[in-house]
């Protein structure tokens, strides 16, 4: 018996619930039993997630009568690339993993995207569960189905869109994250209150529950998603701050986390939106103070006419314009289309 689950339905080309509550993982075979019959599963997830809640989830999915295979990698961006990739399908074909067979991808943002895009593309696709178990995955990577891996030109640039069959946040979970990655998660958080106004109010609170945060989020996205499951469009929202961001992260050789590098995404496009008149000095002061509640201020050590060229491998490129994510207001973020020549100067 499980209480005090909040429930949010996507409904996109794949239909499915994000769970969200304290220790749901302890129920992780029950609940996924509710969608996928007993089968064999395989489990993926990185060295240091597996000494935390790898036997947990895997002791909960025996109890359910599911069959567990067990695929970890070493943690970190370092290990989304196509050789990772490669050897999670050569595990999945020498386990003898079937279409009617799963995989859960238990870990945060990489572990979610490289077992997502390799459940996305074994066999033509098998079906998959997201388990986030950091505070940026439960927000954002683990909803809305896209997969991927990096290149050594940029990342995320292989991937697949792939609906989950479930996501199950364990709220409680996030509660005993190291400081760093929990900040991680805080940069995106921050992408968040610039696009909603209601996450936008409860970041501005001193305190507020953890999973109402996660709520609010994920159900912002929902929307998008279902309005735009393949970014055609208005998802192309979600990307506020990404541009920059890759851009910082591929030159810190990834040694600048995702979410961090979002936050000094913000104050970059956050800077270049109040330069070019989109919002007022009070607006952009309100805003400022928000993200750096959610980050602390960071200094960029890279110029930003680097970081524009490094914009021509990024994949919102399209010819020599890319779409950039401009705000005028909470709430109000727009897309724009910038010529790649002139995006340094934009930002400036
Ligand atoms: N992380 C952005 C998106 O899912 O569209």
């Amino acid at each position: 018996m499980i209480n005090n689950i909040s429930k949010i339905h996507v409904k996109a080309s794949g239909e499915y619930d994000v769970l969200i509550g304290d220790n749901l993982i302890n129920s992780a075979g029950e609940l996924i039993s509710k969608v996928i019959k007993p089968c064999k599963v395989a489990i993926v997830t990185d060295d240091v997630v597996n000494q935390l809640y790898s036997s947990v989830v895997e002791n909960s999915l025996i109890k359910h009568g599911y069959q567990v295979i067990k695929y970890v990698f070493n943690n970190g961006e370092s290990s989304k690339n196509l050789i990772t990739y490669g050897k999670i399908l050569n595990f999945f074909a020498e386990n003898g993993l079937s279409r009617t067979d799963a995989v859960v991808a238990l870990g945060g943002g990489v572990v979610g995207d490289m077992a997502g895009f390799a459940s996305a593309t074994y066999l033509r696709g098998i079906k998959y569960v997201q388990i986030p178990t950091t505070l940026l995955a439960q927000i954002d990577s683990s909803v809305g189905g896209k997969t991927a891996v990096d290149l050594s030109v940029g990342k995320n640039l292989v991937g697949a869109f792939c609906q989950p069959k479930l996501v199950i946040c364990d709220t409680a979970v996030l509660k005993t994250l190291p400081e760093e990655i929990f900040l991680d998660g805080m940069g995106e958080t921050a992408k968040y209150a610039l696009l909603d106004k209601s996450v936008f109010d409860l970041l501005s609170l001193n305190e507020y529950p953890l999973d109402k945060l996660v709520y609010l989020c994920v159900d912002y996205k929902r929307k998008i998603v279902e309005q735009d499951e393949f970014e055609g469009g208005i998802r192309k929202l979600l990307n506020l701050g990404h541009t920059v961001a890759h851009g910082i992260e591929k030159l810190s050789e990834y040694k600048i986390p995702h979410g961090k590098a979002v936050a000094m995404g913000l104050e970059v496009i956050l800077g270049a939106s109040f330069k070019h008149g989109y919002i007022d000095e009070k607006t952009y002061i309100q805003m400022q103070s928000v993200i750096n509640k959610c980050v602390k201020k960071q200094i960029i050590p890279y110029s930003i006419n680097n970081i524009a060229i490094c914009a021509f491998a990024d994949k919102k490129r399209s010819g020599d314009c890319i779409d950039v994510v401009t705000v005028h207001g909470v709430g109000d973020c727009r897309i724009e289309k910038i010529s790649v020549d002139s995006l340094g100067d934009f930002l400036k």
